[in-house]
């Protein structure tokens, strides 16, 4: 099926211009980019949109680190996007991610992990939503 899937590059990545890199990265494993765009959140912004996360230890971190500088945000799609998605780009923990995807290739720490995907379809219209409405 047809999905759409909110991806970020995250400080980290467009601090170190990985963007064109990860952008050609989805393409190429049939992921159209409909809509990007660079934006700097504050961290009330990354506390609603990790809101999910708010009783997680790392939460407070979280937030700070999303809102520390520009990000890239945009809407992909493509068959089973989703997963597709997640599967590019590896496990949450870059130490744990398979060979030949994102966060093995360009992830620094669990924190600091180059790409975020949403994790269903539902939640990625919320999160096109959040970004984009
Ligand atoms: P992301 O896919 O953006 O979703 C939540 C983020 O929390 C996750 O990537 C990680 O960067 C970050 N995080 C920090 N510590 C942890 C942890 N122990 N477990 C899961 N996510 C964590």
């Amino acid at each position: 099926m047809i999905e759409q899937t909110l991806s970020i590059i995250k400080p980290d990545a467009v601090e170190r211009n990985l963007d064109n890199k990860i952008k050609s990265f989805f393409e190429k494993n049939n992921l159209k980019i409909l809509k990007s765009k660079k934006v700097k959140i504050s961290k009330e912004e990354a506390s609603e949109f990790y809101k999910v996360h708010q009783t997680k230890p790392f939460y407070n971190d979280l937030c700070n680190y999303l809102s520390s500088g520009p990000i890239i945000v945009m809407v992909l799609e493509g068959e089973n996007a989703v997963l597709n998605n997640r599967k590019l780009m590896g496990a949450t923990d870059p130490k744990k991610a398979e060979e030949g995807t994102l966060r093995k290739m360009y992830g620094l720490s669990i924190d600091k992990n180059s790409v975020h995907g949403s994790d269903s379809v539902e939640n990625g219209k919320k999160e096109i939503d959040f970004f984009f409405k």
